[in-house]
């Protein structure tokens, strides 16, 4: 469900998978001058003592600065997935931040009704149940929200549109269906439309 970018950056760097490829990341200035997440390790403490400041300060950064553009990430990652091998873990990572850059950034710049980031919003209020086994232990009140509305209606407009590509990763379609199904019938039909995907991949595509 957490579509957070700085999670996956950090998975990436941090695991060993194709590690030479994503070392390259690191220098690319480019990818520097949009965000510089090289500085996620010069201040570990903050992440720390206050992550949800910490992770809003890195969104504000990711979201509104033009430099971080489809292109951008284009570039960086599409060497990183031919160096790993699109069928690894580590090139998987790569080529869905290469494919999904528009959604992905729409996601992770949603907004609530208050300012706050959709992303943090669903995180704080699903914490409690990231134990469940099934949405169905979740309470309509936290789960049929707006912030979550959206999601998944990006979510369900990837998934129809790149069924055989997410299949070919080893993702369970069956699974995810009965899921969607579950949450439709808890939030109503309407809350798993899937949203049209802008494909204007330069632009902020921020919603509020
Ligand atoms: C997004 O941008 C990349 C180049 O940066 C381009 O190859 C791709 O076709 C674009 N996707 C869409 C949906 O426009
Ligand atoms: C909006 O999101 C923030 C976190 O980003 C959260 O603290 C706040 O409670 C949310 N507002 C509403 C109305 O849920």
């Amino acid at each position: 469900m957490k579509l957070a970018l700085v999670s996956t950056l950090v998975l990436a760097t941090s695991a060993a998978l194709c590690a030479s490829a994503y070392q390259t990341l690191l220098s690319n200035k480019d990818l520097l001058a949009c965000y510089d997440f090289t500085s996620l390790y010069s201040d570990p403490t903050s992440a720390v003592t206050d992550p949800e400041k910490y992770e809003s300060q890195f969104l504000d950064q990711f979201c509104t600065n033009p430099s971080c553009s489809a292109d951008v990430f284009n570039k960086a990652f599409t060497p990183v997935v031919s160096a790993c091998g699109a069928d690894t873990y580590g090139g998987a990572i790569a080529d869905i931040i290469v494919r999904f850059y528009g959604p992905i950034k729409g996601a992770s710049c949603l907004k609530n009704s208050t300012g706050g980031y959709c992303i943090i919003e669903s995180t704080e209020k699903l914490t409690p149940y990231e134990n469940a086994n099934s949405v169905n232990d979740i309470p309509a009140s936290v789960l049929c929200t707006t912030c979550n509305k959206a999601f998944v209606g990006i979510s369900q407009a990837i998934v129809q549109q790149n069924a055989a590509y997410l299949t070919a990763l080893g993702f369970d379609k069956s699974a995810y269906d009965a899921q969607i199904a579950l949450i439709s019938s808890k939030c109503g039909a309407d809350f798993t439309t899937p949203t049209s995907l802008s494909n204007d991949n330069t632009s902020n595509y921020r919603r509020t």
